[in-house]
This record gives structure tokens, sequence and C-alpha cells, in this order.
């Protein structure tokens, strides 16, 4: 099994065990959104596609599990390399830039390692593309603009 698919079967298990449906739907959106606006994003730039996917899947898995969002990104890098170390199928090098992406991926107003700003990007992506019709948040809006430009997305 490709070992996308191996930490898509544990994320999928932390969903399933999400009493609160609502909640677990917006799991589902969340968790596969991102991760595939990480794979967009990474395919564009030439980055990890792979380890960005998984980044992407396991970004926000504290605050889906524990159903608490304070401190999410560094309980959550925490909680990730538990899961990664756990499988035993990555190295250690890998470990550490999904989760230097996932406790950063907070930090949107400041820009961090290529591989760290996939996933800002992505997380944001995500937000946008939900519904286009909804109004983009303040905090979001500048690196909405910036990767519609780079996705070649620039018409008024
Ligand atoms: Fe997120």
């Amino acid at each position: 099994m490709n070992r996308i698919e191996k930490v898509r079967e544990h994320v999928d298990a932390v969903l399933l065990a999400m009493k609160d449906t609502a909640e677990r739907r917006c799991g589902y959106l969340h968790l596969y959104g991102v991760s595939q606006a990480c794979a967009l994003i990474a395919l564009k730039r030439n980055e990890n596609a792979e380890l960005a996917v998984i980044a992407g899947m396991l970004h926000d898995i504290y605050s889906y599990s524990a159903m608490d969002t304070k401190e999410h990104a560094h309980k959550g890098s925490i909680m990730a390399r538990e899961i990664l170390d756990d499988m035993k199928i990555f190295a250690e090098n890998e470990v550490d830039m999904i989760c230097s992406a996932i406790y950063n991926h907070s930090s949107k107003a400041v820009t961090q390692s290529p591989f760290d700003e996939v996933l800002k990007d992505a997380d944001v992506l995500q937000h946008c593309l939900y519904n286009p019709l909804f109004d983009v948040k303040a905090a979001e809006k500048a690196r909405y603009e910036k990767i519609k430009s780079e996705l070649g997305i620039d018409h008024e």
C-alpha cells in the first residue's frame, strides 16, 4: 500500500470515531480538501507532493480528535510525529518535514520554508474554495490573492 493510503486509513479511523456528525463532515472536507490543495501547490512548486499530501491530511488531526483548537498546530505536530513514527515507514527527515509544516501552519502572517508554505497556502485555498461566493476572511485575503495569481487566476 502506498504511504499516502496508509496515513489515510489512520485519518479515516480518527474521523469515523467522531460522534458529532456535523463536525465529522467538516473534518472530511477540510483534511482531505487541504491535502488535495497541498498536492496541487506542491506539484506546481516542485515540492515533495507525497509528504505535502500527508501533512495536509494530518495538519488539524489534533483539533478533530480532541475537539479543541487551542494550540492545535503545536499539539498536532506532536500527535502527527507519534502517528508517523508508529507506522515505521517514514525516515526521520521526512517526519521532521511534515511535523514542521504542521507546527508552523497557524503562522500565516510570516513566510517560512517553501515546504511549510505549501501547507499554509493549501489551508487558505481550501477555506476559500469551499464556497467561492462567501467573503474571504481578512486574514486570508493576501495569501489567497497570491495563490490565485500563482495559478494564473488573475483576472478581475
Ligand atoms: Fe486547517
